[in-house]
């Protein structure tokens, strides 16, 4: 028996209820009819359980954040950690994940760009499909967040964005439509934002014309939580959950206006059918970790620690972590020998208190964490000397943590000067603190903590060889301390097991396997949107179009500190031969090949990435827009003859003039490389004019207005122009 034929047996006002929820967690029951309520739990890296004790929170294992797992550039690890956080979503009894997010970093001042996978928009829907897969495939439920255009956290609740339809569809929507497309997320949540002036609560344009009649969903769109302004008309717009519950309030709300004609009973209809839908898609997990007794503020006993498949999380936790960490400079300081005579010295708090994570609702309180110190010290023994270098804050493992009491900054940063002094190598674990990579608010710089700043620069100056690693949710500078530095590498928000990586890659247990997701820029000036961020007057324009990350600095062909796709790995690679054949032009299904050969003499790892450039467009269209890769693994000397296809809609755009996907005939630069500046072969193809296959006319020729502003996107959809198309 499936819940949703149980819709003509309920009463319009237990319809009415099952489109808000029950309290902040749960979809409301129907006893009556044996209709159970399911449970939507946070967050995209790890479960947040709340025991509804003061917001104690159950231990569950803390993953790498999603721009860390997106570094990894590894769909199938991706998928992997998707399904260890189903897995304990059915330990917690949550039948609904909260999570991943898919919001493309706008700009690197966003303080949720932790959550996000990338500035590439291609990247962003790889990384969302193989996350969806993993997580649904343990009967867990993705809510696929935020629906749309949710690129900053200042005023989020009420900002409007004002962007084009091209440069939505290309930009902000296009991970949504292929996650839809290719990972049929159970649920979607809609963003806090207004669109063209309208919540995206209560967007018809994007709830219902985009996302039901053009992509075909028929998944649940939840609210964000307090999205909902007019209730009724979310309704209308195709909102089906509202989140939280509101006691019956709006409930009430939607019976008096279907008893008053002013609300169709059939939308009432359409929304409770996809919630029960939604109730028959998950299967409901043990829930045995908090139904055997835990306790608000408990550790976790040894059985639940098992049910939650806890040790074996972790080593994956671990093992993602080592494969995201992004090596972006080495002199050849690194790896260091685990088993000379170096004398190391290991400096700053977050080595010891390591950044693992992000602030607000993605929080997880950990099953516990590797720390660096910790893990460095195992491995080298009293070759490891360490100062605390700056003050440490507060913890982000989402437990009291007192800060121990420290001396003054100035006498934190001596003796750490004075200890590396004296070693003949320094690693200093710097990165931004908890404040700066958090829900509800953008930093308003892109610098590391001034005191931070200010000893590595003199740290730098040493005769001492430095290593630098940054822990951080997004991008920052590095001046003036960057050129003195032997090393840098990037660990991201890697979570609970970022200790044992940083230690196996700084040792050379392990090859450094990440590469960026986002740009260094060298300053924010040269950021795009840097100008407007973040909006007056309540609008913030999207001026720059489509033109967002390495698409806007390419254009401008402006210096970074390192490209998108950077990352050095312990070993070298070449590429040879490389060969673009046309398999169907009509289609425009292309296939890269090329052989990669360890010119090194380690075992390493390169993400070879493809993209593709339509430099005589009718339109401005970026330099290249990254459209494929494959990461490969070789033993020194080894070779691999590595293929990457290209199809459909990975040579078009969308014209918003004439309302379509099209792919303009003409020539197309497929250029193949190391990174979106390290490209090491190109090829020129030819391909003929044509749609997108796989969609429909985003509006049918008859349907074009004339007479409207170009292309500004409200609640109705987006305006045409009209212009004739050769
Ligand atoms: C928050 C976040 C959303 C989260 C939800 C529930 O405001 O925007 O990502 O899942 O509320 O905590």
């Amino acid at each position: 028996m499936s819940f949703v034929d149980l819709l003509p047996e309920l009463s319009l006002a237990e319809k009415a209820s099952l489109l808000s929820g029950d309290g902040d967690w749960w979809t409301q029951a129907v006893p009556r009819l044996g209709l159970p309520s399911i449970e939507l739990g946070d967050g995209p890296h790890g479960l947040r359980t709340e025991t509804g004790v003061d917001m104690v929170w159950v231990p569950s294992t803390c993953f790498p954040t999603l721009s860390a797992l997106a570094a990894t550039w590894d769909r199938e690890l991706v998928r992997e950690v998707g399904a260890a956080l189903g897995a304990e979503a059915a330990a917690m009894g949550v039948h609904l994940v909260l999570g991943p997010g898919v919001n493309i970093k706008r700009t690197p001042l966003c303080g949720r760009n932790f959550e996000y996978p990338s500035e590439d928009p291609w990247l962003t829907g790889d990384v969302a499909v193989a996350y969806v897969t993993g997580l649904q495939g343990a009967g867990v439920g993705a809510c696929v967040k935020h629906f749309a255009a949710n690129n900053q956290e200042t005023d989020r609740t009420r900002i409007s964005v004002e962007a084009d339809e091209r440069t939505l569809r290309e930009l902000y929507l296009a991970a949504f439509e292929r996650v839809v497309h290719e990972a049929d997320p159970w649920a979607l949540m809609c963003s806090y934002n207004r669109i063209g002036g309208t919540y995206a609560s209560a967007h018809r344009w994007l709830l219902t014309t985009v996302l039901r009649e053009e992509w075909g969903y028929d998944g649940v769109v939840v609210s964000d939580w307090d999205a909902v302004h007019d209730k009724l008309a979310t309704v209308r717009a195709g909102l089906d959950l509202e989140m939280p519950g509101t006691q019956g309030r709006t409930d009430a709300q939607v019976v008096q206006a279907v008893q008053a004609g002013t609300l169709d009973e059939s939308e009432v209809d359409r929304a409770a059918r996809r919630v029960l839908h939604l109730v028959d898609r998950v299967r409901p997990g043990p829930g045995v970790v908090r139904a055997s007794g835990y306790r608000p503020g408990d550790e976790l006993t040894a059985s639940q620690l098992a049910a939650l498949g806890a040790d074996a999380h972790h080593a994956l936790a671990r093992r993602a972590a080592t494969s995201a960490l992004t090596l972006v400079r080495n002199t050849g300081v690194l790896p260091l020998d685990p088993h000379g005579s170096q004398r190391v010295a290991l400096i700053g708090g977050y080595a010891r208190l390591p950044r693992i994570q992000g602030g607000g609702s993605a929080g997880v309180r950990p099953t516990w964490v590797d720390t660096p110190l910790e893990a460095l010290r195992a491995a080298l023994g009293d070759r490891l000397a360490f100062a605390e270098g700056y003050p440490v804050g507060e913890s982000d493992y989402y437990q009291e943590q007192v800060p121990a009491a420290l001396p003054s900054v100035g006498q934190l940063a001596d003796e750490a000067v004075a200890l590396a002094a004296r070693s003949d190598v320094v690693v200093a674990v710097v990165g931004l603190p908890l404040a700066a990579d958090s829900e509800a608010a953008d930093r308003t710089d892109l610098a590391l903590p001034a005191d931070q700043v200010a000893l590595l620069t003199r740290l730098a100056a040493l005769d001492v060889p430095l290593v630098v690693v940054v822990s951080a949710g997004a991008a920052v500078t590095m001046d003036p301390w960057h050129d003195g530095a032997a090393a840098v590498l990037l660990t991201g928000l890697a979570g609970q097991g970022v200790g044992g990586a940083v230690a196996d890659v700084l040792l050379g247990a392990a090859d450094p396997g990440g590469r960026l997701t986002e740009t260094y820029p060298l300053s924010l000036a040269d950021t795009p949107g840097a100008i407007g961020f973040p909006g007056e007057r309540g609008h913030i324009v999207y001026g720059e179009g489509v033109f967002v990350g390495y698409r806007w600095y390419d254009a401008l062909d402006r210096a970074v500190r390192y490209p998108f796709g950077h990352g050095l790995s312990y070993t070298t690679f070449a590429y040879d031969d490389l060969r673009v054949d046309v398999l169907d032009a009509a289609a425009g299904r292309v296939r890269c090949t090329v052989t990669v050969t360890n010119t090194g003499s380690r075992r390493g790892s390169e993400v070879v990435q493809v993209y593709v450039g339509d430099p005589l467009s009718a339109v401005h269209r970026p330099v290249r827009e990254l459209k494929g890769y494959a990461k490969v693994t070789l033993e020194a000397g080894g070779s691999e003859r590595v293929v990457v296809d290209l199809a459909g809609r990975d040579f078009s755009y969308v014209d918003a003039a004439c309302g379509r996907w099209r792919r303009e005939g003409g020539q197309f630069v497929v250029s193949i490389g190391s990174s979106s500046r390290d490209l090491r072969a190109s090829a020129v193809i030819e391909l003929p004019d044509g749609g997108d296959a796989t969609v429909p006319a985003l509006v049918p020729d008859e349907e074009m207005p004339t007479d409207a502003v170009p292309w500004a996107v409200g609640t109705d959809g987006p305006a045409r122009t009209g212009v004739a198309v050769p």
